[in-house]
């Protein structure tokens, strides 16, 4: 039997660009960090010689995945795990490793999730295999917490009132989804071109999900189980991922100490093959049909060589990281 495979609402973001970098290594297995509503991974499936596995956190995409999985049969796996978790995957003929950040428009407008600033009710925002909901970061974190996360992940101008507001509220009622947008709109007085509430609520999905975390790791593991010859592709939706993203690839791909006094075993090598220094960005086409996809950027990279160790990496982005493992009584 042939399922019909409906990818419901969600529209895959740059998807003709991702396969034209991918499609010249065609015939082998690709693993799709971020399955969603399978849209790379039915383009990728749609020619024979190619194989999938496909990640999601979020357990609410399994009945798409049965989908695959009636029609390609062996073609296709998937697996419910976060993507900082793919080093547990053991395959041979990896060709690439794609990663398509954030949320999908099936779960952005699935209001009961608490993802988005329409919904109401309690706060949650979680992906799926999260420790804590975003109701307990509000209700429990300390303000000075709370003003970390709000300034670092969303560079909220307004961060200190907001922050304030919170927790003076918090001590006389439970605050849901609507109390928090009507907090933001009560502080940020001025229009703005977005929704007031857009910068907070990325800090708090950001927050929620360790989403840093996960893709500094990712990263790292995807470098790690991908042979040589193998490509990494990301499509990033905000600064600080793309910040990330392209530290990891850039840092890596230029050869540094190229001293001609130092010994050839003092250089150090260049891991990665960078043809594209710039991202790639919708079209205008894209951008017509699909106006949230203005804020996508692809970078991708060819692995050249085992043996990295990412401690630059790392380093730069502790900031970062020091502010997702913010406890809930700091
Ligand atoms: C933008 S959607 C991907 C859409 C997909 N490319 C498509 O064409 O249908 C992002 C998906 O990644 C998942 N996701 C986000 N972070 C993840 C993580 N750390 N590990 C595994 N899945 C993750 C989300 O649950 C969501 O389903």
């Amino acid at each position: 039997m042939n399922a019909t495979i409906n990818l419901e609402k969600h529209f895959p973001v740059l998807l003709n660009e991702l396969v034209s970098i991918i499609s010249p290594l065609y015939g082998g297995t690709f693993i799709d960090c971020t399955f969603g509503a399978g849209g790379y991974t039915k383009k990728i499936l749609e020619n024979n010689s190619n194989n999938v596995i496909a990640l999601d956190r979020d357990s609410a995409v399994r009945s798409i995945a049965a989908k695959f999985q009636t029609k390609y049969k062996k073609r296709f796996k998937f697996y419910n795990r976060k993507f900082s978790d793919i080093d547990k995957i053991q395959e041979d003929n990896i060709k690439a490793i794609i990663f398509d950040l954030g949320y999908s428009l099936n779960q952005i407008s699935d209001l009961d999730r608490g993802l988005s600033f329409k919904s109401k009710g309690k706060l949650d925002m979680r992906m799926g295999l999260n420790d804590f909901s975003c109701d307990q970061v509000i209700s429990k974190m300390s303000q000075q917490s709370l003003f970390k996360i709000f300034k670092y992940f969303g560079d909220e101008k307004y961060a200190k009132p907001i922050s304030k507001k919170i927790v003076q509220l918090r001590e006389y009622e439970k605050i849901k989804t609507e109390n928090l947008v009507q907090i933001i709109e009560n502080i940020k007085k001025k229009k703005s071109g977005k929704n007031k509430s857009t910068k907070i609520f990325q800090a708090l999905r950001i927050f929620v999900n360790k989403e840093i975390t996960e893709l500094i790791q990712g990263l790292i593991n995807a470098y790690n189980i991908l042979p040589i010859g193998g490509v990494i592709a990301v499509v990033t939706f905000h600064s600080i991922e793309d910040k990330i993203v392209k530290f990891f690839f850039k840092e890596y791909s230029e050869i540094k100490n190229s001293s001609r006094y130092l010994p050839k075993s003092d250089l150090v090598k260049k891991y990665f093959d960078l043809t594209k220094k710039k991202p790639i960005t919708p079209s205008f086409s894209e951008l017509k049909i699909n106006p949230p996809s203005r804020s996508a950027k692809l970078r991708f990279a060819l692995k050249l060589e085992n043996g990295c160790d990412f401690k630059k990496f790392v380093n730069n982005f502790n900031y970062l990281k020091d502010i997702e493992n913010l406890k809930f009584d700091a």
